[in-house]
C-alpha cells in the first residue's frame, strides 16, 4: 500500500490521520459528555485535564493533517451527481474547521474561566485571551454547541459512508480502510 494518496484511493498516512483521529476525537467526545457528572474531586480534574489535553492533541494532529493534505492528491469522490460532490467535499472541508473551532474555543473557555490547559502534566499552554466571565459564557457556548454541531455532520458522514458501501456497492469505505480497495 502506498504512504500516499493517488487519484482513486487513499494512501497509508492518510487513512492512518483519518481512523486514529476518528477514534480519539468520538473517544474524547464521550468524555466531554461525561465531565459534568463526574463528582467534585480528584477524578473529576484528572477528567477535565485528560478531555483539554486530549483536544489540543487533537488541533495539532489536524495541522499536520492539512499540511499532508496539501503533499497529496484528494481521491476523487465516487458520484455522477454533482450536488452530491460538492456537499461531500463541503462536509470534509468543514471537518478541518470544525477541529480548530472545537479544540480553540475548549482553550479559550479555559483561560477565559482562569483555568490554564496543561497539557498531560508536561507543559503550560499560554492563555489565549484574559480572565473574563462573560467571555467564558461565550467561549462555552461556542465549544457546546460546536460539538453538537459536529455529532450532526459525523451522523451524515456515517450514514454517507454506508450507502455507498451497502447501496451504491462502490469502492468508497473500502479505499478509506486498510488493505487492498479492488
Ligand atoms: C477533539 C476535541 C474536543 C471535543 C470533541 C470536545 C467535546 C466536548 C464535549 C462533548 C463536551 C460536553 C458538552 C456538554 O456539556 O454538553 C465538552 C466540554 C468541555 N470541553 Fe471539550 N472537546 C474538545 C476539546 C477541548 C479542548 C481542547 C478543551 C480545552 C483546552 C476543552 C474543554 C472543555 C471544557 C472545559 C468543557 C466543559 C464545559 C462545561 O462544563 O460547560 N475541550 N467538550
Ligand atoms: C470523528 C470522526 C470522523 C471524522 C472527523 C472524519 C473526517 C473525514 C474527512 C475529513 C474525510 C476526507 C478525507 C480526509 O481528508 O482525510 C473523511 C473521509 C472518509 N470517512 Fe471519515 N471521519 C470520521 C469518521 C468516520 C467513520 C466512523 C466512518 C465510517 C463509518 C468514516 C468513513 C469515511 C470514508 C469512507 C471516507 C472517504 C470518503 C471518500 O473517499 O469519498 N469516517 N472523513
Amino acid at each position: 500500500m502506498s504512504l500516499k494518496n493517488t487519484i482513486d484511493s487513499y494512501g497509508l498516512i492518510s487513512k492512518s490521520f483519518h481512523w486514529i483521529m476518528a477514534f480519539i476525537i468520538i473517544a474524547n467526545f464521550i468524555l466531554g459528555f461525561f465531565l459534568d457528572d463526574i463528582p467534585v474531586g480528584p477524578y473529576k480534574l484528572l477528567a477535565f485535564g485528560i478531555h483539554k489535553s486530549t483536544g489540543i492533541l487533537v488541533l495539532g494532529a489536524i495541522i499536520l493533517r492539512i499540511v499532508w493534505k496539501g503533499f497529496n492528491q484528494t481521491p476523487m469522490i465516487l458520484s455522477s451527481n454533482r450536488a452530491f460532490v460538492i456537499l461531500a467535499k463541503s462536509l470534509h472541508h468543514l471537518f478541518y474547521l470544525m477541529f480548530f473551532v472545537i479544540p480553540v474555543s475548549g482553550w479559550a473557555y479555559s483561560s477565559a474561566a482562569g483555568r490554564a490547559v496543561n497539557f498531560y502534566g508536561l507543559f503550560t499552554l499560554p492563555d489565549l485571551v484574559e480572565k473574563n466571565q462573560e467571555q467564558a459564557k461565550l467561549f462555552d457556548n461556542i465549544h457546546v454547541y460546536s460539538v453538537y454541531f459536529f455529532l450532526g455532520m459525523l451522523v451524515i458522514h456515517i450514514f454517507a459512508s454506508l450507502y455507498h458501501h451497502f447501496i451504491q456497492k462502490d469502492k468508497t469505505l473500502r479505499r478509506m480502510w486498510f488493505g487492498n480497495s479492488n
